[in-house]
């Protein structure tokens, strides 16, 4: 249900979790995708004259108070995005957080600190998370669950809270969510789904999950090498999940069975060592059968690219995770570059998933309103389409 559910919500504390989960170069902010994506629910909600008390995490502290994990930098960008000031509680339910939510008049605007600063958001244990899920509900007599990127985690601030409060979905799930449905639900053909990123290990079960519905998987990033080493080729010092080469001969073969097309690159840009500090970087282009003993695979190469390029000039609907590359690196972000290019000019639905490939897009220049849909959740988008039932969803949607 969406927040109108709530009824009039002037003079009420709204408790909203967002994701305002953004990178850090120590205290500056170095791509704030997610703040923006969370702005129209909270002013949704200023505008209706609810006290809004935002809860939300960043980074992966553990447990407890730690200053660098702190969200006073986001609250500042969030204030000027906003354009209006942003109280800031230095606890999430202790002296702070309350005398702060006490003092917020209607339409006004606070942050909790850190709700991972509590062993209770993320414990395993259910009656510790909902002890400290009742401390949350106190400050507020609604809650609305915006943060997209943490729907797949049952923690306090996302699942428990959601039992103790009228809860609704802000607009941010409810069209994430609409968009990712499109795509596990009848898509629209030719249907290809191209993968990067370093690990094959994170991708298992979007590939299962999605080996029968796709027309063609196309694979770079990291963790093409353990795919090109099943295929039988040497990967030098590329990255390798020795563990996963059965995994992966596995794939290959059922998707021969399934029809479904696996495009491997043909070239890779290659050097010696992995791009660090003031070295310069020495890129090569090698066959993809050719890896030398010496290199490691940094991208993919310019052949590939523009063959990935082609398999996606004429699909319908397309869903990328991963970049392709060490695209922070000029020299190895050709192959990022050109599979966004591609996407931009889809005639269909062209979602990006994933904090990574999110900010790669942004990094590398592009329009974001060049793409279909940019998800602001990783690890949540590829757990939708891995099929999997997300709490921070099911929790809503319970009758
Ligand atoms: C993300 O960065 O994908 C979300 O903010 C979730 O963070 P988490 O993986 O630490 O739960």
């Amino acid at each position: 249900s969406d927040i109108s559910s709530l009824g009039d919500l002037t003079g009420k504390r709204v408790l909203v979790r967002s994701d305002l989960n953004v990178p850090l170069d120590g205290t500056d902010i170095t791509d704030d995708g997610r703040i923006r994506a969370s702005v129209p629910t909270i002013q949704q909600l200023s505008d209706a004259g609810a006290r809004v008390v935002v809860t939300a995490h960043l980074g992966r502290p553990d447990g407890s108070p730690d200053p660098k994990y702190s969200l006073e930098p986001v609250v500042s960008r969030l204030s000027e995005l906003l354009g209006r000031p942003v109280a800031f509680a230095t606890d999430t339910v202790g002296a702070s957080a309350t005398e702060t939510v006490a003092g917020l008049q209607d339409g006004d605007v606070a942050v909790l600190e850190n709700v991972r600063f509590n062993d209770g958001e993320t414990s395993k244990d259910d009656a510790v998370r909902g002890a400290f899920a009742d401390q949350l509900a106190q400050l507020a007599d609604a809650f609305v669950s915006d943060g997209f990127g943490v729907v797949h985690r049952k923690q306090a601030s996302v699942y428990d809270v959601a039992l103790r409060l009228p809860s609704a979905m802000g607009g941010l799930v409810a069209a994430e969510v609409d968009v990712l449905r499109r795509l596990t639900e009848q898509p629209e053909r030719p249907y290809v789904v191209v993968l990067g990123g370093s690990k094959v290990s994170d991708k298992l079960g979007v590939i299962d999950n999605l080996i029968d519905k796709a027309d063609k998987l196309l694979i770079g990033g990291g963790m093409v090498f353990t795919f090109l080493k099943a295929q039988g080729h040497e990967v030098g010092k590329s990255l390798l999940e020795a563990d996963q080469l059965d995994t992966c001969t596995r794939y290959l073969t059922e998707a021969a069975d399934r029809g479904v097309e696996i495009v491997l690159p043909s070239d890779v840009v290659v050097d010696t060592a992995f791009p660090s500090g003031d070295r310069q970087p020495e890129p090569r282009v090698v066959a993809a059968s050719e890896i030398p003993a010496d290199a490691l695979g940094l991208d993919i190469g310019p052949e590939s690219a523009a063959a990935f390029a082609a398999a996606l000039a004429d699909a319908r609907t397309v869903f990328w995770n991963g970049p392709m590359g060490v695209f922070e690196v000029d020299a190895f972000a050709a192959g990022t570059r050109a599979v966004a290019e591609a996407l931009t000019k889809v005639d269909g639905l062209s979602v990006v998933g994933g904090g990574d490939s999110a900010a790669a897009v942004r990094q590398l220049g592009f329009d974001e309103a060049a793409f279909g849909h940019i998800s602001t959740g990783g690890g949540a988008s590829l757990e939708f389409l891995e099929g999997k039932e997300l709490p921070g969803i099911a929790v809503l949607e319970r009758d």
